[in-house]
């Protein structure tokens, strides 16, 4: 209403053509936006005001923003993973100096799941953050340091490890550093990816928090995919955590780690692709979403790191290298993967590929089995700083 009358002042004040016409732009977007969110947010059942501001919308099971995606026009709904067991508990020893991470918990009412209201100022500072994809190989100013097991002992059907949970300290709004886990299938310029894990990504949550996210993608980012629920495709179904949950607990450097236990599984029977973070199943990728995903030909664990070209880059992890210590550097414990062979997260990897694009700005070392307290894992991370592009 006040927008409208500000136009209509401008139009009687101004009378400049070639204002009237950036007006109307404006107004254009604006509709667009608006069209956008009345897409996005569904009428609540209940509403959860977060003590960081935003809003947590409760939404029939049945009516959530997934099923607006034109490939889930039929889609039925599944309740629980087919595997019934929860993932990582059998397979991850506890440690008191390594305590697992509770997630903060915005519980909704039975046949609803929470999602996070998409405000406009979110769509806003969404769109240029999509400009650049961190998760696609050779952006410029995109820095990455990870381990991954190509096809030699796929295909596979799952991927898990235990991952410390830190807040990288980003020193502009349009940085981005990450820490996750992925299945990925393809070639590399039509890749069908799913990575989750945890960020700092002020561009996508309007602070330097860090959350627990997901993205995926059936054509290497080129026209589909995206984070958490932002597009339509990941299916809600914890009423507890989601996309998006605030981590409200840090591992600090040579203290306590706190950390989380992450896998994406497919379901044997569904094909869907499950996402179990800190023992909660908090939904799928459904099978439908993606152009070549019965299987991946690549599994990974690592850390990303983005800046603007010609800028500093923002630390990864804890924000200093491998170390082979377990309360210094970022790191996945008891990782694992799915194969054939197995459908069970059992052994770890015996060989795997260790990639750094800047190892004097990033690290990464893959341990292999060094103890009973952490299983197979491997390290990464460093301070950034001035790492070319
Ligand atoms: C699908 O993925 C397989 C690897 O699992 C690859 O060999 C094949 O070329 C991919 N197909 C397309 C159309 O990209
Ligand atoms: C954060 O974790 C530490 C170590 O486990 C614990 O002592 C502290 O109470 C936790 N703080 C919050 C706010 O949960």
């Amino acid at each position: 209403m006040i927008n409208t009358l500000l136009l209509v002042m401008c139009l009687v004040t101004s009378g400049a053509r070639h204002k009237v016409h950036g007006t109307q732009n404006v107004l254009q977007e604006d509709l667009e936006l608006e069209r956008q969110l009345e897409l996005l947010n569904k009428p609540p059942i209940k509403s959860i005001h977060t003590n960081l501001g935003y809003i947590v919308d409760c939404i029939d099971i049945n009516k959530q923003p997934a099923f607006d995606h034109p490939l889930l026009k039929n889609h039925k709904l599944q309740r629980k993973p087919s595997f019934q067991k929860s993932i990582g508990k059998t397979s991850v020893k506890k440690s008191p100096t390594r305590p697992l991470l509770v997630l903060q918990k915005d519980q909704c009412p039975t046949g609803t799941v929470p999602i996070r209201r998409t405000t406009k100022d979110d769509l806003i500072r969404e769109k240029s953050f999509l400009n650049y994809h961190i998760m696609t190989q050779d952006i410029p100013g995109v820095h990455i340091a990870e381990v991954s097991l190509s096809s030699l002992y796929g295909p596979y059907y799952g991927v898990i490890g235990s991952n410390n949970v830190f807040n990288p300290r980003v020193s502009r709004k349009d940085q981005v550093s990450s820490s996750h886990l992925w299945v990925q299938n393809g070639p590399v310029e039509a890749a069908n990816k799913i990575a989750a894990g945890w960020h700092v990504a002020p561009q996508l949550y309007g602070d330097d928090k860090t959350y627990i996210y997901s993205a995926w993608t059936s054509d290497n980012f080129e026209r589909t995919g995206c984070y958490n629920i932002r597009c339509s495709g990941f299916v809600q179904i914890s009423k507890v955590n989601y996309l998006g949950t605030h981590v409200n607990n840090y591992s600090t450097y040579g203290g306590t780690q706190l950390e989380f236990i992450i896998s994406i599984t497919q379901d044997p029977v569904t094909k869907n692709w499950w996402l179990n973070m800190a023992n909660i199943n908090i939904g799928y990728f459904p099978a439908a979403l993606f152009s070549n995903m019965t299987s991946a030909d690549q599994v990974g664990w690592g850390g990303r790191t983005r800046t603007p070209p010609n800028t500093p880059s923002p630390p990864m992890g804890s924000g200093h290298f491998p170390d082979h210590t377990f309360h210094h550097a970022c790191y996945f414990t008891f990782v694992s993967f799915q194969n054939e062979a197995t459908r069970n997260y059992g052994i770890g990897p015996h060989g795997a590929q260790t990639f750094s694009d800047r190892s004097d700005c990033f690290g990464v070392r893959y341990l292999g089995y060094i103890a009973e307290e952490v299983g197979y894992s491997l390290q990464f991370g460093g301070p950034g700083g001035s790492c070319g592009n």
